[in-house]
């Protein structure tokens, strides 16, 4: 679809550029500095380094990083709000957060020279994503405590974008602003698209004509199948961004718009593991499990070793040979739903969403427990233009035997007319837990 001139290697920036070999001399150098900096500045790594007996002197290769502790959300949550930030509040000079589902916020935060590593990084990303300097982007990320805005701002206004900060909401006004200023790149999750989707439908427009050549999204899982449903709609270059606000936030992985074929990690500035989540033990590269990341350069808030719980696999790098890709991620252990036993993912149910002629994209999953036995209902919304002349019973039956015979479970289907699913601003909630609380 894109008519890239990508022959100029010359685009690419040193990290980039770097061989396997270079990568992982970077990352050794780089990790020696981060253990130590984050030892002898964050009293509770520290104490945790002590309480497992090892100490930055024990890593002499990137394979003794398997010593070191662990770091997970609660240490975060016990030291809030600054208690991880490894120099003093005065070289901080920005703060962001996430608030999760209950509790405390996770505070982090960033120095000078982390800002402009970040925006180093969001560039790069933007750059594969499609994104040349003098470009328009559509930034509908949420502005805020949230990196996704303020992340993907500084990035494209590194690579020499023009920027339109609109952050996330008021859909008609977005499809009314894209129409106007006509933007090359778009940047926002993939469900608030599908969002906009509908914006352009209401307001009578062809979304297939709007200017668009680049979309950038992420900070959801989402399927290829979502992939090409919003290409098309759109003729535009859909790839994938991934980040967290522990590790940074968008730009820590990103796909190349040649290649499509998972998200490139920045391995000049992260060091990625997959670890088995049950016994913690590091898996070979290609094998599936939970996704920790390491910090290699950062000054306020160092993380090493962070259990994301987020679910992929390691591949080698294609576009970019000297840095690993990771898969699509199919979701978060915590995301996971076990229906009677049966392990499954969101992302499934919107694959075989996809797969047929009547979904436009939106849908929830239920769950209940009437009856001592978990139940899931999929409620999933109907294209404008399919709603009318759908059979409804019989399209809702036809996808409980789908997800029978390809997830393995049953589960009651209901199908709303245009507008009946909940939409988000950012982040979609796919999941609707209604069983009672276990006491
Ligand atoms: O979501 C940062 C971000 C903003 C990434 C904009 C991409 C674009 P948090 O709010 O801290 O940060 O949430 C991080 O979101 O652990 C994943 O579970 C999920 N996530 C982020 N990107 C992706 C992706 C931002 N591309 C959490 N695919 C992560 C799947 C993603 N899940």
């Amino acid at each position: 679809m894109a008519n890239l001139n990508l022959s100029g290697i010359e685009l690419f920036d040193a990290g980039e550029r770097a061989s396997r070999d270079e990568i992982t001399a970077l990352q050794t150098e780089r990790m020696k500095w981060s253990l130590r900096h984050t030892y002898d500045n964050v009293a509770h790594y520290r104490a945790k380094c002590v309480a497992k007996g090892v100490h930055p002197d024990d890593f002499r290769q990137l394979s003794d990083i398997a010593k070191f502790p662990f770091t997970v959300k609660t240490d975060l949550r016990d030291t809030y709000p600054f208690g991880m930030f490894a120099v003093p509040r005065e070289q901080v000079l920005r703060i962001h957060g996430s608030s999760g589902t209950t509790g405390k916020p996770i505070v982090v935060g960033y120095t000078r020279d982390d800002l402009d590593m970040w925006a180093d990084m969001m560039a790069r990303s933007i750059r594969a994503a499609g994104g040349r300097p003098g470009m328009m982007v559509h930034n509908a990320y949420g502005y805020g405590l949230f990196t996704g805005g303020l992340g993907a701002h500084a990035g494209a206004e590194r690579l020499g974008c023009t920027v339109v900060p609109v952050s996330g909401g008021m859909t008609e006004r977005q499809v009314q602003l894209i129409t106007d200023f006509k933007p090359d790149i778009i940047m926002v999750t993939p469900s608030y698209m599908m969002a906009l989707l509908d914006g352009f439908h209401a307001a009578g427009l062809d979304a297939r004509q709007c200017s668009l050549r680049f979309g950038i999204f992420g900070a959801e899982p989402w399927t290829n199948a979502m992939r090409r449903e919003i290409e098309s709609a759109f003729t535009l270059d859909a790839t994938d961004i991934y980040g967290l606000s522990e590790v940074m936030g968008p730009g820590v992985a990103q796909e190349c718009v040649e290649t499509k074929d998972g998200l490139h990690i920045w391995e000049d500035h992260f060091y990625p593991e997959i670890i088995n989540p049950e016994t913690g033990e590091v898996l070979p590269d290609g094998e599936m499990g939970e996704l920790v990341f390491t910090s290699l350069s950062k000054q306020a808030f160092p993380i090493i070793r962070y259990r994301t719980r987020d679910l992929t696999r390691l591949l080698p790098g294609s576009a970019r040979p000297g840095m690993r890709r990771m898969e699509k991620i199919t979701g978060r252990s915590d995301d996971m739903i076990i229906l009677r036993g049966v392990n499954l993912f969101p992302t499934q149910v919107e694959e075989l969403l996809l797969a047929t002629d009547w979904s436009a994209g939106h849908f929830q999953l239920e769950l209940t427990r009437p009856h001592r036995m978990d139940e899931m209902t999929v409620h999933a919304e109907a294209r404008p233009e399919e709603f009318a002349s759908l059979n409804v019973e019989e399209a809702a039956h036809h996808l409980v035997h789908r997800i029978k015979a390809t997830i393995g479970v049953s589960s009651h289907v209901v199908i709303h007319p245009p507008g009946g699913v909940e939409r988000s601003l950012g982040k979609a909630k796919r999941v609707v837990d209604r069983r009672p609380k276990e006491i």
